[in-house]
């Protein structure tokens, strides 16, 4: 099994047999940054100083021509062929909260959300922790590479994921195909927009389209702490027309203890809604006002959507350490 150097730290972990860079630190510990997982965001980058590694996949966006110039990889993508050197920061924020591992699962269930979110149940193998908002790696028989998607329950020996039919899309494709019983490979817990139990603010949850899933847990994750007890908790929806929209019931045991907002960005001719419309970060400043600063704000879905939260956030004068976010590459 490859030893693996940080030079920077001298500090050393192995790597398992197809493992990428980033999830053996992950497995053993060890603060790598990263977001997606999946090669399109490049915060995993890293110098090679000695030994060969090679990438899972081909071209990925996240790493640039000066970056190969500079002998840089993508530690979400590198695989060692033997013992290397590289370096890479380390930071206390990516140290994982659970430890990552590769789990057997069986789909049980898939419950129609919207016209084209569903909501998929895997039962996993072993006991399965995570904390509420992140993401696992699913591996689809018969397509290259894994897809991120984010739970959207509490962790325990069923895993769900709310997942957005994507127009010819490669694994949404054949998981909308599949029946239960169909098994695949899932490799988590990852992320670090993951709900902060400690904090005593009020909390806004803002997802776009099927950025749903992780805030449905998070929220679920509060109400299970009794967080909405002394805090406000108010989930914030944002969708194109009627046809995408859902209800609060998608909150489960947290309806009623969370509140619960939809808005439309581009409802159709003659549509039946009497609700906010126009882009989420629009809808949410308008609706918190100055109450925003003092929350901490978690999000997740589209990285357009998140770079004007990000930017409305700015604005509002909210400070960066309450944010929380994975962009859906
Ligand atoms: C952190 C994170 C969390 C996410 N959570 C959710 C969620 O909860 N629900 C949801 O519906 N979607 C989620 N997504 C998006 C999801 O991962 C997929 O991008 C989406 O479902 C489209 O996949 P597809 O294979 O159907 O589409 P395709 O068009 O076939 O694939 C496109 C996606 O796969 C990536 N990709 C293509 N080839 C490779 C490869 N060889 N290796 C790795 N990646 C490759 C692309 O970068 C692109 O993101 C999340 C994404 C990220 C990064
Ligand atoms: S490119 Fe590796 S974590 Fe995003």
């Amino acid at each position: 099994m490859p030893t693996i150097t940080n030079t920077r730290d001298d500090t050393r972990f192995l790597c398992e047999p197809g493992d990428t860079v980033l999830r053996a630190a992950l497995r053993a510990g060890i603060g790598m940054p990263y977001s997606c997982n999946t090669g399109s965001c490049g915060n995993c980058r890293f110098d090679l100083v000695e030994g060969e590694v090679s990438h899972l996949r081909d071209d990925p966006p996240g790493l640039s021509e000066k970056d190969r110039a500079k002998n840089r990889w993508l530690g979400c993508q590198a695989v060692p062929g033997g013992d290397c050197q590289v370096k890479f920061r380390t930071m206390d924020q990516y140290v994982p909260p659970v430890t990552p591992a590769r789990r057997g699962a069986e789909l049980q269930s898939v419950e129609p959300i919207t016209r084209d979110i569903s909501e998929f149940a895997f039962r996993v193998d072993g006991a399965g922790a995570f904390s509420p908002g992140q993401y696992a790696l699913l591996t689809v028989p018969g397509v290259e590479g894994a897809r991120a998607y984010s739970m959207s329950n509490l962790a325990g020996d069923t895993w769900r994921f709310m997942i957005k039919r994507a127009p010819g899309g490669a694994a949404t494709g054949w998981l909308f195909d599949a029946a239960p019983g169909a098994t695949l490979e899932i490799d988590g817990p990852f992320g670090t927009a993951f709900l902060r139990e400690d904090s005593d603010r009020d909390i806004v949850l803002l997802a776009g389209g099927s950025g749903l899933s992780p805030m449905v847990s998070i929220a679920l994750g509060a109400v299970a702490a009794g967080l909405h007890d002394n805090r406000k908790i108010h989930l914030f929806y944002g969708c194109r027309e009627t046809a995408d929209l859902c209800t609060p019931d998608v909150l489960g045991p947290a309806q009623g203890k969370v509140g619960f907002t939809a808005a439309l960005s581009d409802p159709e001719d003659g549509a039946d809604w009497e609700g906010p419309t126009g882009f989420l970060h629009d809808v949410v400043r308008d609706q918190m006002g100055e109450a925003l600063k003092d929350c901490d704000l978690y999000f997740a879905g589209p990285a357009v959507m998140s770079a004007a939260v990000q930017q409305m956030a700015h604005e509002a004068g909210m400070p960066m350490d309450r944010l929380f976010f994975d962009e859906f590459y």
